[in-house]
């Protein structure tokens, strides 16, 4: 089949949301920490009533709804989550109850973890599967979801949640480019769950954010050489960052990703030092991929300078999910090229190829592009970010903070019934209304 890629998108945030601004002054760090610092403005706030089943259910059922879909079309559904609550029974297997009314159970696929990188381990699946002698030609559907929560401390403003689901087929209006998905995976502890009882990881930040940008150089510069062999050969010069009309990242923070955006023009400048367009940037070439380049906030800040016209151009119009919400984990890139999306017109967005970076902590990390090809149209009908997000309900910081407590306390217990008002949450979402003494869970739909 040709053009296999993304044929229908689907955002699901909880209906709270606690403003950073506010979260500053109640955790007593200097003004602008988390608003300037970290780039977040407001981060989703989940009580006892949803979990990665609820949330996944919603993005599939509202998916479906949306596009009057049959679950008869899909033959292939796989979840990408770090949010696990059960060592055995995937969330995939929650899904197929929504399979149920249409006898369809001939749906390969199941869930998969690796911190924030699942959702693309399964959107390269799903593809993959298309492209495969295994396709029966219908529909493959990937859920990209966490509730992304941390212990008090520092990292705490980074949370958020969200889900997103992927529809894929051939001849769609988004097809990934073949054959330069560029990977790199090590192993190494920034960022790990091994205290299963909680949902809070362990997480060394600084590390992280260096082990993410090691990534960048990684995928990145293996991505313009594949890239570049395939789609340019006759061409002497590497494709550059410039050439790419957008580049979509995995947003732990967009600060992050404004710092790992800069890092891709140094990884240019690297390729092609003596250009005179990186004549105010060049003294910093001498640190090459040295650990030295990694730490040093001068070079850092001098990318972010170099590139930041490029940068509200070509990256910011994916990031309005990202500081609204917060890190989504899996759902971060696939909830920032959602954004991107549905506010690009088609003047905009039409064929137009977007970059894309995945990082998830431990470490797998893949660079990729896709380009689009037909209209958009729909996904900016169907997707509506900022009225969605404009409607959800604030919470106090200290509620906030009551209702991470809450979760805490009773997101893995049994013989529990949930106490969260559900008034709040937006229709057609699915919360939870038990937990009973065999760990059994069931759901409702507002
Ligand atoms: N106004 C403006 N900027 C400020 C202010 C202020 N008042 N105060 C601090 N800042 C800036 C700092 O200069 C710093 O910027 P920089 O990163 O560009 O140098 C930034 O805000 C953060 O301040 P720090 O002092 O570095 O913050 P702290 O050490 O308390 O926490 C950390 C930062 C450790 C990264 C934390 O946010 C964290 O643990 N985050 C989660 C880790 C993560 O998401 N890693 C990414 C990959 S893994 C994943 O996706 C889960």
């Amino acid at each position: 089949p040709a053009n296999v890629g993304i044929h229908a998108l689907e955002f699901y945030h909880p209906a709270k949301f606690v403003d950073q601004t506010e979260l500053e002054q109640f955790d007593g760090v200097s003004a602008g920490k988390y608003t300037i610092g970290l780039g977040q403005t407001q981060m989703a706030v989940c009580d006892d009533r949803e979990d990665i089943n609820s949330i996944s259910l919603t993005v599939v059922q509202n998916l479906v709804e949306k596009h009057g879909l049959s679950y008869k079309d899909i033959g292939y559904l796989e979840v990408g989550t770090e949010s696990i609550i059960d060592k055995s029974k995937s969330v995939k297997t929650v899904l197929m109850s929504l399979f149920e009314e249409s006898g369809n159970h001939d749906v390969e696929g199941i869930d998969t973890k690796n911190a924030c990188y699942g959702g693309t381990a399964s959107v390269f699946n799903a593809v993959n599967w298309v492209e495969s002698s295994s396709w029966d030609g219908r529909l493959a559907l990937v859920v990209a979801a966490d509730i992304a929560s941390y212990a008090e401390g520092p990292a705490r403003p980074t949370g958020g949640a969200g889900a997103i689901a992927i529809l894929i087929g051939p001849n769609a209006p988004l097809v990934f480019d073949q054959g330069v998905r560029a990977t790199h995976m090590n192993h190494i502890w920034d960022f790990y769950k091994p205290e299963l009882a909680s949902e809070y990881p362990i997480v060394d930040g600084h590390f992280s954010n260096i082990c993410y940008i090691r990534s960048v150089d990684a995928c990145y510069s293996l991505f313009t050489k594949k890239y570049s062999k395939r789609y340019r050969p006759n061409s002497e010069q590497l494709i550059k960052s410039g050439d790419l009309d957008y580049s979509v990242f995995h947003a732990s923070t967009c600060k992050m990703v404004q710092k790992a955006f800069g890092r891709m023009a140094y990884n240019d400048m690297l390729q092609d030092p003596e250009n005179e367009i990186y004549a105010s940037v060049k003294v910093y070439a001498k640190f090459a991929y040295s650990e030295e380049s990694y730490y040093d906030k001068g070079l850092e800040r001098a990318m972010m300078q170099f590139t930041k016209d490029e940068y509200q151009k070509k990256v910011v119009p994916s990031l309005y999910a990202a500081t609204n919400v917060g890190n989504m984990y899996t759902a971060s890139v696939w909830a920032s090229l959602s954004s991107l999306i549905s506010s690009a017109t088609d003047e905009e967005i039409l064929n137009k190829r977007v970059g894309l970076f995945s990082y998830g902590s431990g470490s797998a990390a893949t660079f990729f592009s896709l380009k689009v090809i037909a209209s958009t149209e729909k996904f900016r009908e169907t997707l509506q970010i900022r009225t969605c997000l404009a409607n959800r309900t604030k919470v106090t910081p200290e509620h906030f903070t009551e209702l991470m407590k809450l979760r805490e306390e009773t997101a893995l217990l049994k013989d529990y019934s949930p106490i969260s008002d559900i008034s709040t949450l937006a229709k057609g979402t699915y919360y939870l209304t038990r937990i009973d003494e065999k760990f059994r869970r069931t759901y409702a739909r507002t």
